[in-house]
């Protein structure tokens, strides 16, 4: 292959992998398999290993924030990592019972059953007690190491409680992100003006294989074992292995059931077919196990999957409706949604009106139609989603949809910027919804956290033209509250106090409430303590922005294209005349003591007592000073779990002092 050849296929290939790893994380589509998708990765990384000068700056397999990369050692698993046949009714759940009847001469024998967990499975191993390895399923017989990964998930021991466990032994189950975890990461992203992810269960398999294990940690992952092996322990049963595992300190999902017969199985499925709606993450199903090790192994295996367990899978939550209407909604950063209008419907605990189709993309790929009758599921998503049109009941009048080309809310025309799938209202200055969104993030509590001013409240000044931006919540007067509905002198009062109170936020708190695309809360805290000021930042360029450690391009891109607007320099100006925070506090608070004075620190990895900004804080309140990179004139590293061994190469190199968490509390006692 000539050298163009080469570059040809490498820019197809990333071209690709970024086109399904959004097609996944975002649309929750998989157009491939996992296995065809590693290999592509393989294909680029192999590529990018023999011509690393071809290799493109924005390659998928750098890219690192919910996005899978592949830097990670293959293991092969000691036993294989196998499936579970399927059932989706209690006939074919009774044929398995025969099967294992039969299987066993008819010998007695009990059932182990336990909910079906929709997450990603996960195989730890535990040398002497202490975790020393975690493997994805992979394709079942090898996967990859990523130990330090795991590690950041809270309830998955490091170390065991007791001493009765087996010198080595292997335990399995399911990694995922709590129904909580995925609404809160999701709500992070979309203030950032982030796109957000569409299942957590394929967000749970992509956090698990990010590079970056400090973002693992701040997404919040957890984990329900359900197996264990070794060939070091007198264990019989696998009840008595989960009992071990709880003992030891793992996370067991108090679930589980033991049965003595197929109707106790029944009644168990029965028992939580409602009940799982109020688990903390989305089951699909039971798992039916056969609980004698010494009867499992009598059963033995098919190639697949053993004989002597089943998935007993509850039918997917699917609701057939009609859709009445498509309507858009334009976001605060202009993007319009179409959203389908539905009959309502009653779905998995709740009525369900309207679903999210997302972009034009989505339509033309459904071919939905107005009056067509569509079904509608709740799989891993907190938002339903329309899974396909029933063609039969289609009437022969109906015609494809067309994409509005006009904002619905204020006329303008809609943009459609190349290779993106989502339109924008470009009215930036004059859009409702734009506007009345920018005052709502403006006023968030971990912006400027205004609570006395709600959502009717700021509709009512809009509608009066009193509040064009939020700089003008700054500049209202008595008299234009007081004669807003429902206003008296009271609430006027609370209201403007709470207004001026929030002139005493951090800058970091106004700097995220200007609402700047793609900076989030951490990422404003870090320009602003970065910079020191909004003129240097305003005023910094892009490859001095892109130095910032965790700075991306596309922040970059952002911030410069923020600042460069003539409208948000006036808008920062009337702020800045306000009052508000445009630099950062330097002697934050009063100092609890001097001990640190004159000391620098890196703080690096994840800790256990305390979160890094904690100890930020505390190194800041006691004299000290953050640094973000090593350099021989740094004092400590305060150095957590799963620090990047980049980082600790160089602090050795240097012979830099590294104290842990519990070394640094003890200076702060001195
Ligand atoms: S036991 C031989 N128990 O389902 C396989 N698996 O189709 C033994 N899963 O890869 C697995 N909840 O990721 C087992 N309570 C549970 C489970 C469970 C979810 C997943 C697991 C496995 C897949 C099998």
């Amino acid at each position: 292959m000539s050298k163009e050849d080469i570059r040809k296929e490498i820019e197809e290939l990333s071209a690709r992998i970024n086109h399904l790893n959004h097609q996944y994380y975002q649309k929750d589509i998989s157009e491939v398999s996992d296995y065809e998708f590693d290999m592509l990765l393989e294909k680029l990384l192999k590529l990018e290993a023999e011509h690393p000068d071809l290799k493109l700056a924005h390659s998928p397999t750098t890219r690192v924030g919910g996005t899978v990369t592949k830097n990670f050692p293959t293991v092969k698993h000691k036993h294989p990592m196998l499936s579970l046949g399927n059932t989706y009714s209690k006939e074919e759940l009774a044929e398995f019972h025969k099967r294992v009847q039969k299987g066993l001469d008819g010998a007695p024998f009990q059932y182990f059953c336990e909910l079906k967990f929709d997450g990603v499975a996960l195989s730890v191993t535990y040398t002497n007690g202490v975790l020393s390895q975690a493997v994805t399923r992979g394709d079942g017989s090898k996967g990859d190491d990523i130990t330090n990964n795991a590690k950041t998930i809270k309830t998955l021991p490091l170390k065991l409680q007791g001493s009765a466990f087996p010198q080595e032994f292997e335990a399995r189950g399911e990694v995922f992100l709590s129904k909580t975890a995925f609404t809160q990461l999701n709500k992070k992203r979309s203030d950032a003006g982030e796109e957000t992810y569409a299942n957590a269960r394929n967000t749970a398999s992509g956090t698990l294989k990010m590079q970056d294990s400090s973002e693992v940690a701040s997404r919040k992952l957890d984990m329900f074992l359900y197996s264990m092996t070794t060939d070091q322990s007198a264990l019989n049963t696998h009840s008595a292995s989960i009992d071990l595992l709880i003992e030891l300190g793992f996370n067991v999902s108090p679930t589980f059931k033991k049965c003595s017969s197929l109707e106790e199985v029944f009644a168990y499925i029965d028992e939580w077919e409602e009940k799982r709606n109020t688990l903390p993450l989305e089951t699909d199903g039971i798992v039916i196990k056969v609980d004698s090790f010494a009867q499992q192994e009598q059963l033995g295996f098919t190639a697949k999957s053993p004989r002597w367990a089943i998935a007993y899978k509850y039918k997917a939550e699917s609701a057939s409706t009609s859709l009445n209407d498509i309507t858009y909604q334009v976001g605060r950063t202009g993007a319009i949604t179409p959203v389908a209008e539905l009959e309502p419907v009653f779905l998995a605990g709740t009525t369900v009106k309207r679903a999210s189709l997302h972009n034009a993309n989505e339509i033309a790929r459904l071919d939905i139609r107005v009056g067509d009758t569509v079904f509608v599921e709740k799989g891993g998503e907190i938002i339903p989603k329309v899974t396909a049109i029933n063609l039969e009941k289609r009437s022969d009048t109906s015609t494809p949809v067309k994409f509005i080309t006009q904002c619905p809310e204020c006329g303008s025309e809609l943009v459609r910027h190349e290779g993106e799938a989502v339109h924008y209202c470009p009215n930036y200055g004059g859009c409702p919804p734009q506007i009345k969104g920018r005052v709502e993030h403006f006023i968030f509590r971990n912006a400027m956290d205004i609570d006395s001013l709600g959502g009717r409240t700021i509709d009512q000044l809009f509608q009066q033209d009193l509040l064009k931006t939020p700089a003008d919540l700054y500049y209202l007067t008595y008299d234009d509250v007081f004669q807003l509905e429902g206003f008296k002198e009271l609430s006027t009062k609370n209201l403007l106090q709470g207004i001026e109170n929030s002139k005493q936020q951090p800058f970091e708190n106004v700097l995220f409430a200007l609402g700047i695309r793609f900076v989030g809360r951490t990422v404003a805290e870090k320009l602003a303590n970065h910079f020191g000021n909004i003129d240097k930042l305003a005023s910094a360029g892009f490859e001095e922005l892109i130095e910032v450690p965790e700075i991306g391009e596309r922040i970059a891109e952002s911030l410069v294209q923020y600042f460069g607007e003539p409208q948000n320099q006036e808008e920062i100006g009337r702020l800045r005349e306000a009052g508000l925070n445009f630099q950062i506090d330097e002697d934050k608070g009063t100092l609890e003591s001097e001990v640190l004075e004159g000391k620098s620190f890196v703080i690096s990895g994840v800790f256990t007592e305390f979160s890094r900004d904690e100890l930020k804080e505390k190194i800041k309140r006691n004299g000290g000073k953050v640094v973000s990179s090593i350099s021989a004139k740094l004092d400590y590293l305060l150095a957590g779990e799963n620090m990047g061994p980049a980082k600790l190469a160089k602090a050795e190199k240097l012979g830099i002092n590294m104290i842990s968490e519990q070394d640094f509390l003890s200076m702060l006692n001195q």
